[in-house]
């Protein structure tokens, strides 16, 4: 098939043989990093402008890395460092971005929707690098790939996303990607961390870290999200650790292949012990060099699909 979005806003909008046809572009990408001049000239004389609102590590330098990679020139801005200190909008900010002729925005931004207004407002490509709650396609698509690898297949296996789901873009496009691939997916945290309906998503819901690990495959652990700051969203760190912690004696009890991911950064003693987190299960590391390959596959497609119209 192939890809004809301009843009990349989440993978709710995505049919499976689009969220397929990336995972196959990202296993070709992947040679890429293994070679000793680690470039193709997919998008020379293109530039890329990661545009980020919130702190970011893992994602903004897995695109700038990406985008390197595809021998696209690459520009940085921190809103903190910006005009949007003297109060630039987000759509002002984005059409300067434009004008400057440049060819894909990179978005990160605090509010949900702000990748998919900035989309609509500019005729070069956005990809979504995490908004607010509402989601986070490359981390989810990095994930899958992870899983894919390890697993070997998709269809049929079970995953257990565990932890603060209700904060959580992660989770979200996560949720959209695997449930269209097949996957069944076990959602699992105290209450209060369960946005409600979720189960309209075709996920399984449970309060108890035994049953959600109990037949997963791979166990995706979620972030506590303390930054949200929510008054009285978050149980006692302590009384949370103890209750839905990954640790190694809890891994005993689940399958002896069972896989741990995390999408980072990790709270080390709160969501997850140190132990697992840097233990032979774990694949946290797979999947950050996971996110270079699949971060390429959707710089090259969108910007494929803005060639192709011209
Ligand atoms: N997983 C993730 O989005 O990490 P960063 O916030 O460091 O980009």
């Amino acid at each position: 098939m192939l890809w004809k979005r301009k843009d990349l806003l989440g993978l709710e909008e995505l049919s499976r043989e689009e969220i397929e046809l990336i995972l196959d572009t990202a296993e070709s990408f992947k040679d890429v990093s293994r070679r000793a001049i680690k470039k193709v000239p997919a998008l020379r004389g293109k530039t890329v402008v990661n545009l980020f609102y919130e702190p970011s590590t893992r994602t903004r330098v897995s695109f700038e890395i990406a985008a390197k990679r595809l021998s696209a020139d690459v520009i940085n801005i921190m809103s903190e460092t910006s005009s949007v200190r003297k109060g630039e909008t987000l759509i002002d900010t984005g059409s300067n971005i434009q004008a400057l002729k440049t060819d894909i925005i990179v978005v990160r931004h605090n509010c949900s929707g702000a990748a998919a207004i900035l989309a609509r407002h500019l005729d070069i490509s956005v990809i979504n690098a995490g908004d607010g709650w509402h989601e986070h396609p490359t981390q989810a698509l990095l994930d899958i790939l992870t899983l894919k690898e390890r697993l070997g297949r998709l269809e049929g296996v079970s995953v257990a996303i565990v932890g603060d789901i209700a904060h959580s873009r992660v989770a979200r496009s996560n949720i959209w990607g695997l449930t269209k691939l097949g996957v069944r997916v076990t959602v699992c945290a105290p209450k209060m961390l369960i946005p409600a309906g979720i189960e309209d998503l075709g996920v399984r819901v449970t309060h108890n870290l035994e049953d959600a690990l109990k037949d997963a495959d791979a166990v995706n652990v979620l972030r506590m999200q303390f930054e949200r700051d929510e008054k009285n969203a978050f149980p006692n760190q302590i009384e949370y650790f103890k209750n839905f912690g990954i640790t190694k004696e809890r891994l005993a009890r689940a399958k002896r292949s069972i896989i741990v991911m995390h999408p980072g950064p990790l709270n080390r003693g709160v969501e997850i012990s140190s132990e697992v987190a840097d233990g032979a299960s774990s694949v946290i590391l797979e999947q950050v060099t996971n996110g270079i390959a699949a971060r390429m596959a959707v710089l090259f497609l969108v910007s494929q699909a803005q060639d192709n119209k011209e």
